[in-house]
């Protein structure tokens, strides 16, 4: 056995966050760890990186007893982790992210020529395709994640931990970063991956730990399983995919007029005409980086607009602050949680707080009872995985994070609702309820704008979709005759020729 983690235990406080967790890893295998938001799979493996200590348990590896005090230990020894947030220099390039404090120099120099030279044949064995010189902050998402990758590679690692690898990415990225685990794992290299999603497990796998509560509750090789039993094992019942009934929409609720905004060059956004009508979702529908996000910043306040409107519920908010246009009623799920979405060093009662401040104030006084038991209800109500309110963001599992400020932006009871990657991170079991009060929502009349990088949830929520590409609304289709074939050629930049 290449590595055994024996009876590991992890305590924060009163919270088992880890309880006699046993894992085994052998050489060229790749384990997938799954499980609820909460169950204790980060922790697990930020034990095993050497970024958080066990309160008790034992690691071996290749039968000798370790322990990490530190990641840079950890690496010392073959581990490696890429990071769900990149922990990469923007304003650098790719070479100098991936040889950072393992520099090739020339006398003291910094020697590029052979540090190109380098990372260039190491992208070209693990066939992780970068170009050296490119600055990092201008590359797709899915690239950046490749640095990371060459970056323990670089570091030699033999075992090498991914959390939540696919979660940022575009459907297109996550087949290549798929191949790549399978590709590493035939040269040799030992992964494990932490991931929600168990189509991935059912392909790249070969062995499945499921975990709950803070332990292991089942392990089965892959072949042995198939999706709908983990998900049973997961959360404990069947996962049941929802109908949605056809509903009549009212009022428009929000309302673009030629929305324009000029980026380099081209224009960013190019005469966006939408609308959202109350009783409806209406998804948004596109391969990442075509303008989505930049429409919605626009809508939400976040981005100037160069020319058009932009109505909520017949009001002009063209250009508005941002509390003005929550005020005329938008609520919103930003994409990134932890960049817009709250405040990691804030107390969950703050955070859940946020945009209800003048409910609970009175001439700037908060009534702090009822403060608290907002945000006790909205982790009640969410099932969040938490002590108290007074616990911080940062000390929530990524998915706890997510379901907290979905709770909030659902619970504001506004017109419209903007819900970008509302799923983001969070488990099957929870994205059943998520989707659930999101169609409660629009039931009662309120208008959804949907953004979502998976196509399934847009396709299964929306009454309507339009397709964006380019910065360019390319077509639209209503339920009934949403058609994934024509979708994806659309998205992708393809034109019908109708009749
Ligand atoms: N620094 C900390 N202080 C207190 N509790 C913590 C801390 N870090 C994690 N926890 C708790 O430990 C438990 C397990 O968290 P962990 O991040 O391992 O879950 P996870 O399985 O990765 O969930 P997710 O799918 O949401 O990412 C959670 O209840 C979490 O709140
Ligand atoms: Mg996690």
């Amino acid at each position: 056995m290449l590595l055994e983690m024996k009876n590991i235990m992890k305590l924060y406080g009163e919270l088992a966050a880890n309880k006699n967790v046993n894992i085994n890893l052998k050489k060229g295998e790749i384990l997938a760890i799954v499980g609820e938001n909460g169950a204790g799979k980060s922790t697990i493996m930020k034990i095993l990186y050497g970024l958080e200590q066990p309160t008790s348990g034992e690691i071996f590896l290749d039968g000798k007893k370790l322990h990490f005090n530190t990641p840079l230990d950890a690496m010392k020894h073959g581990i490696g982790m890429v990071q769900q947030h990149f922990m990469l220099f923007d304003s650098m390039t790719i070479a100098e992210n991936i040889v950072y404090s393992n520099e090739i120099r020339k006398g003291i120099f910094y020697d590029k020529r052979r540090t190109n030279e380098a990372i260039k044949n190491l992208s070209e064995k693990y066939k992780l395709a970068i170009n050296p010189e490119d600055i990092v902050e201008d590359c797709p998402v899915g690239m950046q994640q490749r640095v990371e990758i060459l970056k323990v590679l670089y570091q030699r690692a033999d075992i090498i931990i991914f959390d939540e690898p696919s979660a940022v990415l575009t459907p297109l990225e996550v087949d290549e970063l798929l191949k790549t685990l399978k590709e590493l794992a035939i040269m040799g290299k030992s992964l494990i991956i932490i991931t929600h999603k168990l189509n991935e497990v059912m392909e790249v796998a070969d062995r499945v730990v499921v975990m709950r509560a803070g332990e292991v509750v089942a392990e089965c090789m892959k072949k042995d399983t198939n999706a709908e039993e983990l998900s049973f094992l997961m959360v404990g019942r069947q996962i049941v995919t929802r109908v949605i009934d056809p509903k009549e929409t009212t009022d428009i609720i929000l309302k673009t007029r030629n929305l324009t905004l000029y980026g380099d060059g081209k224009r960013a956004l190019d005469n966006i005409n939408i609308h959202v009508d109350g009783g409806e979702i209406v998804g948004i529908a596109g391969v990442s980086g075509n303008g989505q996000s930049k429409l919605i910043r626009c809508i939400a306040g976040l981005q100037h607009i160069d020319e058009g409107h932009v109505y909520l519920q017949k009001k002009d908010v063209t250009n508005r602050k941002v509390f003005e246009i929550r005020e005329a009623g938008l609520a919103y799920i930003p994409e990134d949680r932890y960049l817009w979405g709250s405040s990691v060093n804030a107390t969950l009662w703050e955070n859940a707080l946020l945009g209800y401040e003048s409910s609970y104030s009175k001439k700037g006084i908060f009534d702090m009872k009822k403060v608290y038991s907002h945000g006790a209800g909205l982790i009640m109500k969410y099932n969040v995985k938490a002590g108290s309110v007074f616990q911080k963001m940062k000390q929530l599992s990524g998915g706890n994070a997510q379901k907290i400020i979905v709770a909030r932006e659902i619970s504001k009871n506004t017109r419209l609702l903007i819900a970008c990657e509302p799923t983001r991170g969070i488990d099957i079991g929870a994205i059943e309820y998520i989707h659930n009060k999101l169609v409660e929502k629009r039931n009662q009349g309120d208008g959804i704008l949907l953004v979502s990088s998976e196509l399934s949830e847009i396709m299964s929520l929306s009454d309507r979709i339009y397709v964006i590409y380019e910065g360019k609304i390319h077509g639209e289709f209503r339920r009934g005759d949403i058609d994934e074939q024509k979708m994806g050629f659309l998205m992708a930049g393809g034109e019908l020729n109708e009749n």
